[in-house]
C-alpha cells in the first residue's frame, strides 16, 4: 500500500509587523494584557493590495523549491483557509493560476484552525487511494481585514495574524517504518453543537433575513468573529490533549519518542498547559504565536518551515501535531519528518 510523506514546506508572512503597542493605539489594551493572556508580542498584517491568495503563493513557491519538484508535477491542489480572496469560488480556484497551473483540482478546506491537519488528512488518503501522487496543501489566512480593530472586538482582534504555510506531500512506499518519512496517521474530530462559540455570523443564509448582508448586519457587527474565550480555552486544552494520545496509541508510539510537537498557536498559555498535563518538556514544543499570533489553517505549516530554518526540525525526526478550533473541530497527526 502507498503511504505519503511530506518532502518540502515554505512559508510566507508579510512585512508589515503590527506590535501590542501598536493596538494599543487603536482599542484599549495593552502590550502586558496581550502577553500575559496569550504570548503574542506581535503579528504580521497585510497591506490593502493583498489577498490571501497572494501570501498563498509564496509560501507554495518556497515549498516547491524546498521538494526539489517541477511545479507540472502537482496534480492536486488543497487549500486551507477561513479568510478567502471572496465568498466564491474556492480559494484554491484563485491560487492555482497564479501558480501556473491549469485543470488539476483546485479544492478548498474549511476546518479553521484544524485546517491544515484536515488538509493532510486529505491528501494522505487521496495518495493512499493511487488518486493522486504528488499534492500541493497551503493553509492561508488574511485575518486582518476582517476583525473589528474597536474596543468591542479586542478580545478577537488581538490574537490573529496574516501568514501562510505549505507543505509538498507525495507518494512513497515505506520499507522501514522507524527510518522513512511518511505520515504515519491523521485523526479528526468535530462538535458542530459549539458552532457559535467561535464564529462569524456574516454573510450568511441562517441570518433569518431577505439578504445574507444588509446594513442591519453591518450594523450589528455580525461581519466580525466573536468568541466565547473561556469556553474554547478549556476545550482546547481537553480536545488537543485527547487527540494527542489517541494518535500516539494508535501508532503504539511513547510521548517520549516524540522529536518535536508543532501545536496549533492559539494562545501560549494553551500549549503551556498541554506541556504540563502530558508531561512534554517545553523545549520540544515548537512556539511561534510570539511573533504571528494565530494565523489559523496557516499555522502548522508555518511551524514546520520555522522550525526547518532553526535548525529544529531535521530529517527522520518523529514530529506529532494537534490543533483546536471553530466548529468545533480538532485533529492530531504524527509523521516522520
Ligand atoms: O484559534 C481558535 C481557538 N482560539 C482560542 O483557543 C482562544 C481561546 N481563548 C483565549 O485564548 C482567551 O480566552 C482570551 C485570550 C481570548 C481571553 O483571555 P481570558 O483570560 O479568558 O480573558 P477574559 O475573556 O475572561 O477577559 C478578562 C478581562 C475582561 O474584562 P472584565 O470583564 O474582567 O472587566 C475583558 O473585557 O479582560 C478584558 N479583555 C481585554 N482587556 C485588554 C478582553 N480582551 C482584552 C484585550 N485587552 N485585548
Amino acid at each position: 500500500m502507498y503511504s505519503s510523506e511530506i518532502i518540502g514546506c515554505g512559508m510566507y508572512v508579510p512585512e508589515n509587523i503590527v506590535t501590542n503597542h501598536d493596538l494599543s493605539k487603536m482599542m484599549e489594551t495593552t502590550h502586558d494584557w496581550i502577553v500575559q493572556r496569550s504570548g503574542i508580542e506581535e503579528r504580521r498584517w497585510v497591506s490593502n493590495d493583498t489577498s490571501t491568495s497572494d501570501l498563498a503563493l509564496k509560501a507554495c513557491e518556497e515549498a516547491i523549491k524546498s521538494a526539489g519538484i517541477d511545479k507540472k508535477e502537482i496534480d492536486c491542489l488543497l487549500f486551507a483557509t477561513i479568510s478567502p480572496d471572496h465568498d466564491f469560488p474556492g480559494n484554491a480556484c484563485f491560487l492555482q493560476p497564479k501558480l501556473g497551473l491549469t485543470e488539476i483540482p483546485a479544492i478548498d478546506i474549511r476546518q479553521q484552525c484544524s485546517g491544515f491537519i484536515y488538509g493532510m488528512s486529505v491528501a494522505d488518503a487521496f495518495i493512499k487511494s493511487g488518486q493522486y501522487k504528488t499534492i500541493l496543501l497551503v493553509g492561508a489566512e488574511v485575518h486582518s481585514k476582517g476583525l473589528d480593530k474597536s474596543t468591542k472586538g479586542r478580545d478577537v482582534a488581538v490574537l490573529f495574524g496574516d501568514g501562510a504555510g505549505a507543505v509538498v506531500i507525495r507518494r512513497t512506499e515505506v520499507t522501514d517504518k522507524a527510518k522513512n518519512s511518511h505520515i504515519f496517521s491523521t485523526h479528526l474530530f468535530s462538535e458542530g453543537q459549539h458552532a457559535k462559540d467561535l464564529w462569524c455570523a456574516a454573510p450568511g443564509s441562517g441570518l433569518g433575513t431577505a439578504e445574507r448582508l444588509n446594513h442591519l448586519h453591518l450594523e450589528e457587527g455580525l461581519q466580525y468573529p466573536s468568541m466565547n474565550g473561556k469556553k474554547v480555552f478549556a476545550n482546547a486544552v481537553r480536545r488537543m490533549c485527547e487527540c494527542l494520545m489517541l494518535a500516539l496509541e494508535t501508532n503504539k508510539v511513547k510521548l517520549e519518542d516524540i522529536d518535536l510537537f508543532l501545536f496549533h498557536q492559539a494562545n501560549l498559555r494553551i500549549n503551556q498547559m498541554l506541556a504540563q498535563e502530558l508531561k512534554i518538556p517545553e523545549e520540544k514544543i515548537f512556539n511561534t504565536i510570539m511573533k504571528y499570533g494565530n494565523t489559523t489553517a496557516a499555522t502548522i505549516p508555518i511551524g514546520m518551515s520555522d522550525a526547518v530554518k532553526a535548525g529544529k526540525l531535521k530529517k527522520g525526526m518523529l514530529v506529532a501535531s494537534a490543533a483546536f478550533g471553530s466548529g468545533f473541530t480538532w485533529a492530531s497527526s504524527v509523521y516522520r519528518w
